[in-house]
């Protein structure tokens, strides 16, 4: 059975003796309340991990914004060095889809299946889960992770595509979100593109699906045929195949095009 959510008070301690656990974060600083977690988090150290209660102005990819997490959503963001491995967008999605099913296990034995979408989208049921920024400084990489955890209802105009685990029917407490997300973003750290090209895989939800895809050089529409972390996603065009790099790519959505909302 679920247990009541800890208080943040207590979110220190227990986030602390995840980072014990850990290979490459050392410090954990939880803050009740901030604009963003990547601001935050370009005062630490290299190996900090910023959790927020709270993240009233937090940002998505491409100039987006990510809804305020209120006292439902997960906003945590990691320090890394400047030099990690170019892919870590997309091995960062992994760990956090990881760490939601991880966590929905432990609180209710059984586990939503959580998708990617290119480049660093989680997904449930075809909605939006939780996503994945990722900022460089001069000195460091800074890794934002957003999931929606206790979310019951959003915003109209996102309501269709977003989701929580909440909705999902999973109720998990966000400090234990957040410890399997320490957990799992420091084994896929520094993993190597092969093992990070297999589990995007598994989970990739556009792979054989025809997508039309914002880029850097207009849209592009054409057939998913692969993920590759080193240059991009493999898409079939009436031109033939095209690579298109996670940072100048997102797939096309129709509400994005017409409004100024985002989703969370
Ligand atoms: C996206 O889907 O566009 C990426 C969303 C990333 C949101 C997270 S929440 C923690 C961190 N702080 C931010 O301001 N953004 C990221």
């Amino acid at each position: 059975m679920a247990r009541m959510s800890r208080p943040i008070d207590a979110w220190p301690d227990v986030l602390e003796a995840a980072c014990a656990a850990c290979a490459h974060f050392t410090r954990v600083r939880v803050v009740r309340s901030t604009a963003s977690t990547q601001d935050v988090a370009r005062e630490a150290a290299v190996g900090s991990v910023i959790v927020a209660g709270r993240q009233t102005a937090g940002r998505g990819r491409q100039g987006r914004a990510w809804a305020d997490t209120g006292d439902a959503g997960l906003a945590v963001s990691f320090t890394a060095p400047h030099a990690v491995h170019s892919w870590i967008s997309l091995a960062a999605a992994i760990a956090a889809a990881e760490a939601s099913e991880d966590a929905c296990m432990d609180a209710c034995e059984t586990a939503p299946i959580v998708q990617l979408k290119f480049p660093n989208d989680l997904l449930v049921a075809g909605r939006k889960l939780g996503g994945v920024l990722v900022e460089r400084t001069a000195d460091q990489t800074i890794i934002g992770i957003g999931i929606n955890c206790s979310q019951r209802e959003f915003p109209a105009a996102i309501a269709q595509r977003a989701t929580s685990l909440a909705l999902q029917g999973f109720v998990v407490d966000r400090c234990d979100l957040a410890c399997r997300l320490i957990a799992r973003v420091d084994q896929w750290l520094h993993a190597e593109a092969e093992r990070v090209a297999s589990s995007f895989r598994a989970r990739d939800s556009l792979r054989g699906r025809v997508v039309r895809f914002v880029t850097a050089a207009g849209m592009i529409e054409g057939l998913v045929v692969d993920v590759d972390p080193l240059r991009g996603i493999v898409v079939r065009t009436s031109r033939g195949d095209q690579v298109l790099p996670p940072e100048q790519t997102s797939v096309f959505v129709e509400e994005d095009r017409i409004g100024s909302v985002q989703a969370p």
